[in-house]
């Protein structure tokens, strides 16, 4: 009996030391403790986003995030690589074949072309006959490793988020996990053609967009719940404050109303349930050692919230079990309509605002 009793002991034993070599010797990550707010506001849930009806169903390949130009053509990724785009008939076209897995942020500019964060190669210009570089790198610094949103002020500026300086875009549950200031806020200069560090050490720094007088611009940073304000004119100019924090999730792309309030995409990830695990450094680094055990790690259904330029949450719209539509990335208001990026669905989503 005690000699079987042993034996279990020491198998248990082995096992243990067997996960812990594997961790000490494969775990890419090291981790901080993330405390999702325990305040965070509560509103009723919803299924609002359950009434969304579903554009290019089938041929769009999880759409990020998405814009429309002047004439109301709407622009979207893909994760074949290609910009595809609406018109106002509502016929689809394959624009520009960018090419990759990794298309991100989608902006128009004042010069006619689309900007484009894609995660690997950095910023890019779209026009009818391709796609060029802007931005791979930082003037005389370091590579972009994670371009994701973009948006120009009037004055020409670009302004984009670098997510992650330690993980690309395969690997950012690497770098929600990790939950360190990997990434930070970026500007492109077009007269001079440089690129400089607006903020450095940003918790994954994910959408950004521009105050209706261009005053501020806001950045919401994934990891920490929250979006910050940066002056970009006036007395406060070059400093930053808390727009809104205590968000319910994970706040991904923002976008400005037409209204000067703002939408913001809102990740639930499971993982945020189980407090003990995202508190937890070894247990992030035990899930960072075995892939197969970050499948388990996904954003719940789907959330976008208004936020009014007061930095206070108006209205939440939900469909919690992402019946109809999960995983939003993105919500553009246009014309009287809400639009949603995905990157889970096959289609770009579209709601009547009541
Ligand atoms: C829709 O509009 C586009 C752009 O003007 C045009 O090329 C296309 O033929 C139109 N499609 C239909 C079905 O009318
Ligand atoms: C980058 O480095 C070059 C060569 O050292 C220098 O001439 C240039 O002024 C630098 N640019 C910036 C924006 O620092």
């Amino acid at each position: 009996m005690a000699g079987g009793w042993l034996f279990m002991a020491g198998a248990a034993f082995a096992t243990l030391l067997a996960i812990a070599t594997h961790v000490a010797v494969h775990c890419p990550i090291s981790p901080l403790p993330l405390s999702p707010p325990s305040s965070s506001l509560r509103f009723p849930s919803n299924n609002f986003l359950q009434g969304t009806e579903k554009l290019g169903e089938g041929r769009l390949n999880r759409p990020e995030d998405l814009c429309f130009d002047e004439e109301g053509i709407m622009y979207t990724v893909t994760r074949d690589g290609w910009i595809e785009r609406m018109h106002r008939n509502g016929s689809w076209e394959q624009w520009v074949l960018v090419g990759g897995p990794s298309l991100l942020g989608i902006a128009t500019s004042s010069t006619g072309a689309i900007l484009l964060c894609d995660a690997d190669k950095g910023l890019l210009k779209v026009r009818d006959e391709g796609a060029t570089i802007l931005a791979s790198q930082v003037t005389n610094g370091t590579r972009i490793r994670f371009a994701d949103d973009v948006i120009e002020a009037s004055d020409g500026a670009v302004y984009f988020t670098d997510a992650s300086s330690k993980f690309g875009f395969e690997d950012w549950l690497l770098d929600y996990l990790e939950a360190r200031p990997n990434g930070r806020l970026l500007k492109y200069e077009p007269s001079t053609k440089t690129t400089s560090e607006v903020l450095p050490y940003l918790s994954f720094p994910n959408g950004v967009a521009l105050s209706e007088g261009e005053d501020y611009l806001v950045v919401c940073e994934t990891l920490r719940f929250r979006c910050l304000k940066h002056w970009l004119k006036g007395e406060k100019k070059g400093k930053t404050d808390v727009f809104i924090d205590n968000l319910p999730g994970h706040p991904d792309n923002v976008n400005r109303a037409p209204d000067g309030s703002f939408w913001i995409a809102l990740l639930q990830m499971d993982l945020d349930r189980f407090g003990l695990i995202s508190r937890s450094p070894m247990a992030k680094r035990i899930l960072a050692s075995f892939p197969a055990l970050q499948q388990m790690i996904k954003p719940k259904g789907a959330m976008v919230a208004n936020v009014g330029a007061d930095g206070k949450i108006r209205r939440i719209f939900y469909d919690s079990d992402g019946k109809v539509i999960s995983f939003v990335t993105s919500a553009v208001e246009f014309e009287g309509y809400l639009f949603l990026g995905s990157l889970d669905t096959n289609f770009v989503g579209k709601l009547l605002l009541k």
